[in-house]
């Protein structure tokens, strides 16, 4: 039921209106900073107004299609019924819907991929044109008109500060206990930037709340719909191996003196694989362990409850269905352990390098090198985005990444002569990891990088084709630093195309 109460605030409250009315107020081709992050705070009821308007638009001729920057992904009732009536002309940052995903690829939707870290400092510079509409999901609006966020906090504060006019959803679904785990600091622009003062991942050194000039509200609707996230797949023996094989490096470098024994914090990237690996850290002999992260999923809720992980900071959490029903009703437990930031915050390169993350994300392909693609299936579809495992990776004290050695049934090798798109060059790709073994890459040069990617982390279906190619590309590649074969390099690619798998 909803929760009347929780707009406290007089002249907000002379302001609430019908999902219907507020829809009426987003125009034409105008661009939506809306809130939400990995399924978490983002509006929900305003949307499928706007879904429905577009779809009666287009069926009477005309076209409705809006412009849309969030956070990061959302979920089925902000992407999902947007893109389904194929009313998204542009969006940017990141995206994980499947409806989003097909319209992009089709070519029907534009999509801006880029650093999540960079979404505020690019759009506060007008590069990306004005934002016309805030749409912003909260927990609570305050007497004196201040904002509880919600689940997650992403770019709020930046698109109320931006925005020509706004809108709230105020969702009584989401637990008043939320009110004290965020801390909203706003970053300075260029060129009057200052050294964001977090020097431990507890430090709080904003805000508790969100603020808007209330002359821009132009709308305030009452919800009460809970956040929706895919449920993670149950660890497989894969995700395990992958797992044991990074507790094995960490408590080898903490033996060799490199890291203290309750390591560095934490950031664990998105999906399955991330959340096996933190559920593995429950069996680690690593205690009062600190996150700094961008997303707070299951595994590290499970890591809390376990007592090995004093307390996390993040931009959002990520739960499960189940988990977010469970968190919400539990928020209270939370208080001082959790924290949620902006996003220009927990994923500042500024900060991570400071506090010396240890980065660990998940993979599509990396090639013998150790180029990363995070992106791209064959070269040209996109599955996600390159979310903050960018502003993670580069700045970390160790960038880790992870995959299981084969997609699709074994039909596709994650380790390739060549990366078909990259997003992490092999800078920033310090630590490969899949189930078969780790491979540490500090230091190596290119062939010692690929003589030790191809004997650790490849899966023995691919070992010899790989090295195959490598001591082939030693003979003749015209450079012998890096050896490559040029008409070569991205055949695997092209014969799964043709014929359905990389094996030859
Ligand atoms: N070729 C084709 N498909 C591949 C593939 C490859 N080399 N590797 C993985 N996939 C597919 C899987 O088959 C699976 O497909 P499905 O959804 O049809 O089953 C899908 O990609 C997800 O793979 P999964 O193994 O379940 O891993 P995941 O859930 O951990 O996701 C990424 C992996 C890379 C897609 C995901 O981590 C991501 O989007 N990363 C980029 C953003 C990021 O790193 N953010 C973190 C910042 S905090």
């Amino acid at each position: 039921m909803i929760d009347h109460s929780r707009i406290s605030c007089e002249t907000l409250k002379a302001k609430v209106m019908s999902a219907e009315e507020a829809a009426e107020l987003i125009k034409p081709g105008t661009t939506i900073g809306a809130s939400g992050f990995t399924g978490s705070g983002y509006p929900k009821a305003v949307p499928a107004a706007l879904a429905a308007k577009m779809k009666k638009e287009q069926a009477e001729g005309r076209t409705l299609r809006v412009n849309l920057w969030t956070g990061a992904s959302t979920g089925p009732e902000l992407d999902g019924v947007l893109a389904e009536a194929n009313g998204i002309e542009f969006r940017m940052p990141y995206q994980s819907d499947p409806t989003l995903r097909n319209r992009i690829n089709a070519g029907e939707a534009g999509y801006f991929d880029n650093h999540l870290s960079c979404a505020v400092p690019m759009t506060a510079s007008g590069a990306l044109g004005p934002l016309h509409t805030a749409l912003i999901e909260v927990t609570a609006i305050r007497p004196d008109g201040k904002l509880v966020p919600s689940s997650s906090v992403g770019n709020n504060q930046s698109w109320l500060d931006q925005a020509e006019q706004v809108i709230l959803e105020v969702n009584s679904w989401q637990n008043e206990a939320l009110e004290g785990i965020h801390d909203i600091y706003r970053v300075a622009r260029f060129p009057n930037t200052q050294p964001i003062p977090i020097v431990r991942p507890d430090d709080i050194v904003g805000e508790r709340f969100l603020t808007v000039d209330p002359k821009k509200v132009v709308a305030v609707v009452e919800t009460e719909i809970p956040d929706r996230n895919l449920p993670f797949t149950a660890p497989d023996e894969a995700s395990k191996k992958i797992a044991s094989n990074i507790i094995d490096f960490l408590t080898h470098e903490v033996k060799k003196g490199r890291l203290p024994e309750n390591l560095l914090p934490l950031q664990s990237g998105v999906g399955n694989i991330a959340n096996a690996v933190l559920h593995g850290l429950g069996d680690s002999p690593f205690e009062n362990l600190t996150s700094y992260t961008e997303v707070i999923q299951d595994g590290m809720i499970a890591l809390m409850k376990s007592g090995k992980l004093r307390m996390a900071s993040a931009t959002a959490f990520s739960f499960s269905p189940d988990m977010a029903e469970e968190l919400n009703n539990t928020m209270d437990q939370y208080q001082g352990r959790l924290i949620l930031r902006p996003q220009d915050v927990s994923n500042s390169p500024e900060v991570i390098r400071r506090l010396g993350c240890i980065a660990m994300n998940a993979l599509i392909e990396a090639d013998i090198y150790g180029n990363v693609n995070s992106t791209h299936v064959m070269g040209s579809r996109v599955m996600n985005g390159i979310g903050g495992s960018g502003d993670f990776a580069r700045s970390a004290s160790i960038s880790i990444f992870m995959t299981p050695s084969t997609a699709k049934g074994g039909k596709i090798s994650a380790i390739v002569p060549m990366a078909s798109h990259v997003d992490h060059g092999t800078q920033d790709v310090q630590v490969l990891v899949t189930e078969q073994g780790l491979a540490d890459l500090r230091g190596l040069t290119p062939k010692q990088r690929a003589e030790s990617i191809i004997k650790n982390c490849a899966h023995p279906d691919y070992r010899d084709m790989l090295m195959d190619y490598f001591n082939r590309a030693k003979e003749t590649s015209v450079g012998k630093h890096t050896p490559v074969i040029l008409d070569e390099a991205l055949s695997w690619h092209d014969r799964f195309v043709k014929t359905g798998t990389m094996l030859a």
